[in-house]
């Protein structure tokens, strides 16, 4: 979603703004914006429409310099991407940005218009610069001002203040979305997200949900929000990001997505790091409750969205053949919304990339304000942000060990996700007394995965030379069975947010029962042929399609019996398992979705409407 980034310094900040918002670009793109403390009493403020590359521009045309600002980039929610629009909004001498969604900004905009506040802007945030200058006026500082303008705000709100008469400081809070102070050497800072000040810090505080906090140069001071809704200050702890810094530039790839697909080898080698025993998953290093709460697991709801939830119904069909535990799996803005029936012993897991999406925090809220009544035992998040919302309030984490994933599209986040989800599988069915010579089988195989996967992005050349032929339709079709439904859903859902072509997933076995009347010389239709105990029935399914004039691709196991011929292309995959085919025949269609939209010249990296990170409901 929105990217915030502050800065108290010893020099101008504004170079260290301008880093930060192209680091989180990916976050939220449709306009930015940065407000500096130019002079004691005087503010100066850019904003404008697109890219961090025009603000830029325009900050070249008419410079702004400061030790202390805020900087902003916007994923509309509330009024169209507009100069209007965007943050930073000022009021007097204040200025704001903000992410997340105020809810009572209608009856707060009443209010202040009635009190004589003009808006320019048709955001809900501009409400907030307004209360903070009114507050001002009644306040003894700036801290005590945006204290009481939050305590009037319904919402999730992570916000950044200036004021131009308090030139050394920064005000940030957070509730409901997130916030971190980035403890550097010459400075001190704030951000949505600690990918944006890695250039000026490695050492950041995770801010809860209630605190405010004063950054000036010399560090920062938090007052976090007792349960009786008393203030005091309080010290939280200062953590060390562990990153490669380099991992988050693009190096010689066009895209991070590219860059992305190919780091899979090693993303999911990371994932699997510590976490093998010769034999076995080394069940204690998912964490150390890990082995009481996997034995009293009776059943597993496994929530997430979009391509989480997808790696979520993969995980389905291993929990349940694997270990033969009953598992649901359902996208979490409707889990949170409905009355769910949680057996006893129901272990909530989590999936999330970022470990900030709203609705599956949310569902998490859900499930642990019932672990009480005998229902849920515990929460288990598969995340790949340390210190995420997600991670700080569940039971147990897995981290996913991907590394920062910038492209909007999520690719190794996923396959990483996929292997954390079969570790877990395998530590349900050790506790349970499996089998132990499959899991020996298995837990080779996943040694041998990131090799696989070395050989899966191989395919990227001959890759390039078919999607073409895909570019110039307007729909595609994408078929799996059994464990790799899931994936031609993923597959789908990749060509449709980077490409804009629309693409459907359908179980292969449902097409006679309606999809097929869409076949045609015009519909282009993916397929899945593992070696699974369903190839046979596949090749019938595909042998209909061809009848009526539908041309497929199929990424087939090289022993799989689908043949190219006319109208049918067939691209081999590298032979594995069909436990862990849906992690090897995910980086093809990943490959197919980018040199589609490469060829359509869309931003592979940025689509359009859509934003990493969805902290808004
Ligand atoms: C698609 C994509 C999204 C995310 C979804 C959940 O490529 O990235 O569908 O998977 O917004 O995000 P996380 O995993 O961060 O909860």
């Amino acid at each position: 979603m929105c990217g915030i980034v502050a800065a108290v310094g010893t020099d101008n900040v504004l170079p260290i703004l301008m880093e930060g918002l192209k680091r989180l670009e990916y976050r939220g793109y449709d306009s930015a914006g940065v407000a500096l403390v130019q002079a004691p009493g005087r503010l100066g403020r850019a904003r404008e429409v697109g890219k961090v590359a025009a603000l830029e521009q325009a900050l070249v045309a008419a410079p702004l310099t400061g030790m202390t600002g805020i900087a902003h980039t916007r994923w509309a929610t509330h009024g169209k991407p507009s100069q209007d629009n965007a943050h930073p909004h000022m009021s007097g001498r204040v200025a704001v940005v903000h992410n997340g969604i105020i809810e009572n900004h209608l009856a707060l905009r009443a209010e202040l218009m009635a009190d004589g506040f003009v808006f320019t802007s048709e955001t809900d945030t501009e409400v907030m610069a307004h209360l903070v200058e009114r507050e001002l006026q009644r306040s003894d500082s700036l801290l005590q001002a945006v204290e009481r303008a939050v305590a009037r705000l319904e919402g999730a709100y992570a916000l950044g203040v200036i004021d131009a008469e308090a030139p050394d400081r920064v005000i940030g809070a957070r509730q409901g979305s997130p916030l971190v102070v980035g403890v550097g050497d010459h400075g001190c800072y704030l951000g949505s997200d600690p990918l944006a000040l890695l250039s000026v810090t490695d050492r950041f505080i995770y801010l809860e949900d209630g605190d405010l906090v004063v950054v000036n140069q010399g560090g920062c001071t938090v007052h976090g929000l007792a349960p009786d809704g008393t203030r005091q200050e309080v010290v939280r702890e200062v953590m060390r990001f562990e990153h490669d810094d380099l991992a988050v530039g693009k190096g010689e790839f066009a895209h991070y997505m590219l860059k992305e697909i190919h780091e899979q080898p090693v993303a999911v080698a990371n994932a699997l790091e510590g976490r093998l025993g010769a034999d076995r998953v080394l069940i204690e290093a998912l964490g150390p409750q890990a082995r009481e709460l996997l034995a009293d697991t009776r059943q597993v709801h496994i929530v997430a969205c979009g391509t989480s939830y997808h790696a979520g119904l993969v995980a389905r069909y291993w929990i349940e053949e694997l270990a033969g535990v009953p598992c649901q799996v359902e996208i979490a803005s409707e889990y949170r919304y409905r009355q769910v029936v949680a057996p006893p012993g129901t272990l909530f897991l989590a999936l999330s990339q970022s470990g900030e999406t709203a609705d599956t925090l949310a569902a998490l809220r859900h499930a642990r304000r019932r672990q009480g009544d005998d229902a849920y035992i515990g929460s288990l998040a598969v995340c790949n942000v340390p210190g995420s919302s997600l991670v700080r309030e569940s039971d147990l984490s897995l981290m996913t060990h991907a590394g920062p994933e910038i492209g909007v599209a999520s690719t190794k986040a996923f396959t990483t996700q996929l292997t954390a989800l079969m570790l877990v599988t395998l530590a349900l069915r050790q506790v349970r007394g499996g089998d132990p010579e499959l899991t020996a089988r298995l837990v080779h195989r996943l040694r041998y995965l990131p090799t696989l996967l070395g050989d899966a992005v191989a395919l990227d050349e001959e890759i390039r030379g078919i999607a073409d032929g895909l570019a110039s339709h307007r729909h595609a079709l994408f078929l799996g069975r059994g464990s790799q439904m899931p994936i031609a859903m993923e597959g789908a859902l990749k060509l449709k947010e980077i490409s804009y072509i629309h693409a459907e997933a359908y179980a292969a076995g449902e097409l006679k029962h309606g999809p097929l009347a869409l076949i045609d010389e015009t519909m282009p239709v993916v397929a899945l042929a593992p070696m699974d105990d369903v190839r046979e029935k596949l090749n019938s399914n595909l042998q209909e399609v061809r009848a009526r004039g539908g041309e497929l691709l199929v990424f087939a196991d090289p022993e799989s019996g689908v043949v190219a011929g006319e109208g049918v292309t067939v691209v081999n995959v590298p032979a594995c398992c069909h436990y862990l085919a849906p992690i090897v025949y995910t980086v093809p269609l990943q490959l197919l979705a980018y040199y589609v939209a490469v060829a359509r010249d869309t931003d592979v990296d940025q689509p359009r409407n859509l934003a990493k990170s969805v902290t808004v409901e």
